[in-house]
C-alpha cells in the first residue's frame, strides 16, 4: 500500500466507503470474470459490438486505475497483456485475489491511490478504468498521472457515468431519472449525493477535452452508450426507454501525444 498520509480527503472517504461497498460488488465481480466474452456498461454490451478495447493486446504492458474485483484485467490477461491492477480499496483487493486464484490466473494488485501510482514514467502501452479512477478519482489528478504512466503513443481507455446522465439522475433511492435537467451542468467536478458517504467525480465534455488535451492526450473517440431495443437492467437509476433516447454512460478513448 502506499502512503496515504499525504492523500485528499475524497481519497480516504473512498477507501472507507468502497471497503464496506465491495460486498455488494462480489456476484458482479463472479459473473463478470466468469464472461468468455467482454461486455460493458449497464445494458452489458458485447466487446464485438461496441470495440472499446485495442484490438491487438499480446504483450501489451497495461494497468487498470481503480481495479475493483480485477475482472476487466482478467479479460485483457487472457487475451495476452500483462497487467497490472491498482485499487484503493484492500476489501475489492481481497474478492479480486480470491477469483485469481479460483480462475488460475495471477497478474500484479496494488493497493493505492489512482491519483499517485507507484510505478516508473512510461513504462505502459494502455491506462484503462471502468467506472474506478475516471468516476471515483480527481481528473485534474488521475489523467496527468495516466499520462505519466503511458509511453507515447500509449493509449487511454475509460468508462464512467455520460455527463448528460448526472445532470439528469435522481437523488431518491431507486428513482429513475426523468426527461428533466436537474443540476447544473456549468462547474461540475466533485459530487456530493445527499446521504451517500463516497465522493465522485464528474466533468462536462468542454472540462474533459481541455483536461486530456493539456495533460498531453489526443482524443480519439468519445462513444456514447445507447441501450439497445429489449435491454434490461438491474440498475434503478435509468429506465432502458430513457437510455434508449439519452446515453447513460460514455467511453473516451485518448493517445498520449509524443511529448508531454
Ligand atoms: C465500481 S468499482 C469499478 C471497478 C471494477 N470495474 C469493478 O467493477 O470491480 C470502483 C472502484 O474504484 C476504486 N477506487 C476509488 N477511488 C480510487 C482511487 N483514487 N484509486 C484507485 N482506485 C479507486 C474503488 O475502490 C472501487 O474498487
Amino acid at each position: 500500500m502506499n502512503d496515504m498520509t499525504d492523500h485528499p480527503d475524497h481519497v480516504l472517504r473512498n477507501r472507507e466507503h468502497w471497503d464496506v461497498l465491495a460486498a455488494e460488488f462480489v456476484n458482479a465481480g463472479e459473473r463478470a470474470w466468469a464472461l468468455s466474452e467482454p461486455t460493458w456498461g449497464i445494458w452489458s454490451i458485447p466487446e464485438s459490438e461496441i470495440h472499446i478495447l485495442p484490438e491487438e493486446l499480446a504483450g501489451k504492458d497495461t494497468i487498470e486505475l481503480g481495479c475493483g474485483t480485477g475482472y476487466v484485467s482478467a479479460w485483457l490477461a487472457r487475451r495476452g497483456a500483462n497487467v497490472v491492477g491498482i485499487d484503493n480499496s484492500a476489501v475489492q483487493l481481497a474478492t479480486a485475489h480470491r477469483l485469481q486464484r479460483e480462475h488460475g490466473l495471477a497478474f500484479p494488485l496494488i493497493h493505492g491511490n489512482a491519483e499517485k501510482v507507484p510505478s516508473a514514467d512510461a513504462c505502459f502501452d494502455l491506462a484503462i478504468s471502468e467506472y474506478g479512477a475516471c468516476l471515483w478519482a480527481d481528473p485534474y489528478r488521475w489523467v496527468p498521472e495516466a499520462a505519466r504512466l503511458l509511453r507515447p503513443g500509449g493509449e487511454l481507455v475509460f468508462l464512467t457515468n455520460a455527463f448528460l446522465s448526472i445532470l439528469c439522475e435522481s437523488e431518491q433511492e431507486n428513482t429513475p431519472a426523468t426527461d428533466r435537467l436537474l443540476r447544473p451542468a456549468f462547474g461540475m467536478c466533485r459530487v456530493e449525493w445527499p446521504g451517500d458517504p463516497g465522493v465522485e467525480f464528474h466533468l462536462s465534455h468542454g472540462d474533459w477535452i481541455r483536461l486530456l488535451r493539456e495533460s498531453g492526450f489526443e482524443i480519439e473517440d468519445l462513444i456514447e452508450i445507447q441501450a439497445p431495443e429489449g435491454a434490461t437492467t438491474r440498475h434503478p437509476y435509468f429506465t432502458p426507454e430513457w437510455a434508449h433516447q439519452w446515453p447513460t454512460e460514455e467511453v473516451w478513448k485518448a493517445r498520449r501525444g509524443r511529448r508531454l
